[in-house]
């Protein structure tokens, strides 16, 4: 096996090598682990208005990685590992703006951050343009 398959194999899923099982390394899970994604990315620049159920648990991406936003699919597992969603359960039937941008400081409710967020992309996009 070359190296650089090996490599591979060893940091896809600390796991198949040579066709078989392998324990996996701790140094290349740490490795892993260190590269893959520590900061959220948003899944949209504007919040989500949800009608939830009281007494439900829900459980609020905070990764920006799942597929069913703005709830959790397990993405966070593969794309996001040190980022764990966040369960609350409503006290009563309401609707709730729920973050996409994934930067609010009162999660899992939008606190307006999301303007940063989209400051951020017009400065960006500003910059590009007089390169
Ligand atoms: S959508 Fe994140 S703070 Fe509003």
């Amino acid at each position: 096996m070359k190296s650089s398959n090996f490599v591979m194999a060893a940091w896809r899923g600390c796991g198949l090598t040579f066709g078989r099982p392998q324990p996996a390394s701790p140094v290349f899970c740490m490795m892993r682990r260190v590269l893959l994604s520590t900061q959220p990315v948003p899944a949209a620049r504007l919040p989500y208005r949800v009608k939830v159920s009281a007494g439900k648990r829900y459980a609020w991406c905070a990764c920006g990685h799942s597929k069913k936003q703005p709830f959790c699919d397990g993405a966070h597992k593969t794309a996001a590992p040190t980022i764990s969603p966040l369960r609350f359960t409503p006290d009563k039937d309401r609707t709730l703006m729920l973050c996409a941008c994934k930067q609010t400081k009162n999660a899992p409710h939008c606190d307006g951050s999301h303007f940063k967020v989209m400051w951020q992309d017009l400065v960006k996009s500003v910059k590009g343009v007089f390169k």
